[in-house]
């Protein structure tokens, strides 16, 4: 494993935590991580307990990161909230492209490639979800679409494209329980290195972070973090429990 890929573990905390039971499980997460700084640790709360989560872990190296946001700096857009918005609650990532917002909120790739750039512009680390459909891998199509994620979601960002975290997230391991084999993981992964190679460089695909998310548990995690191309994971079920994610975390050295 190159050293100069730090991993970086995510918990993604999607609809869930009222504002107290989120402080709660960053205290505890913090109790155990405050000093780990082996590896990247981020929280993805909710956006109502961003600022909540935000004071839990100021002072540590746990980073804070949101699940969306939109595109323009600011404006007539009822519900929605930007990136410098983030950047105010102390926000250092930002999840985008997650593919239950492509699915059940219709986002394209195009507008992925925009909040891609909106975040960046403002400083934001996006983390961008790509990844296959059970009857996309059952047809053969795993590379072509996540070819094509990668390639438009990513569009246009020249030498920015290093900082950016890519999440593997098989669409039909997340929230299933059926993870994906090592070996099918680490194969999409040097596949996405591949493409991220074709569209700038091979030292900007070689800083470029792939973590691998879908069903990653305890159990699972030293198999698929051990892989070449994996640096690490966006977690999803096994963040909303402290003991299941520091174990996560305590498996990406
Ligand atoms: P999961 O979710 O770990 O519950 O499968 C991962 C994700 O959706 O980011």
């Amino acid at each position: 494993m190159p050293k100069f890929r730090k991993k970086i573990v995510a918990g993604n905390w999607k609809m869930n935590k009222s504002t107290a039971d989120a402080q709660a499980l960053a205290e505890e997460i913090k109790r155990e991580l405050a000093q780990h700084s082996e590896t990247d640790v981020v929280l993805c709360p909710p956006f109502t307990a961003l600022k909540t989560v935000g004071d839990v872990i100021a002072d540590t190296s746990i980073k804070l990161g949101a699940q969306n946001m939109h595109a323009e700096p600011e404006g007539a857009y009822t519900g929605e909230i930007s990136a410098n918005m983030l950047r105010d609650l102390y926000c250092w990532y930002v999840i985008l492209g997650h593919s239950e917002r492509r699915a059940l909120f219709g986002e394209t790739d195009e507008a992925v490639n925009r909040k891609v750039k909106a975040a960046l512009a403002a400083t934001l680390v996006p983390i961008v979800c790509v990844g296959e459909t059970l009857l996309e891998r059952d047809a053969g199509q795993t590379r072509d679409v996540v070819r094509k994620q990668v390639e438009r979601s990513l569009a246009g960002l020249g030498s920015e494209l290093a900082k950016v975290v890519i999440a593997y997230e098989p669409v039909w391991a997340i929230g299933t329980g059926r993870v994906a084999t090592p070996d099918q993981a680490q194969e999409v992964h040097a596949f996405i290195r591949e493409v991220l190679e074709a569209i700038s460089d091979r030292a900007t695909a070689q800083c470029a972070r792939i973590q691998y998310g879908g069903s990653m548990k305890p159990a699972n995690a030293h198999d698929l973090l051990t892989q070449p191309d994996i640096d690490g994971g966006l977690v999803g079920g096994a963040s909303l429990e402290a003991r299941l994610f520091v174990e996560i975390v305590r498996r990406a050295l």
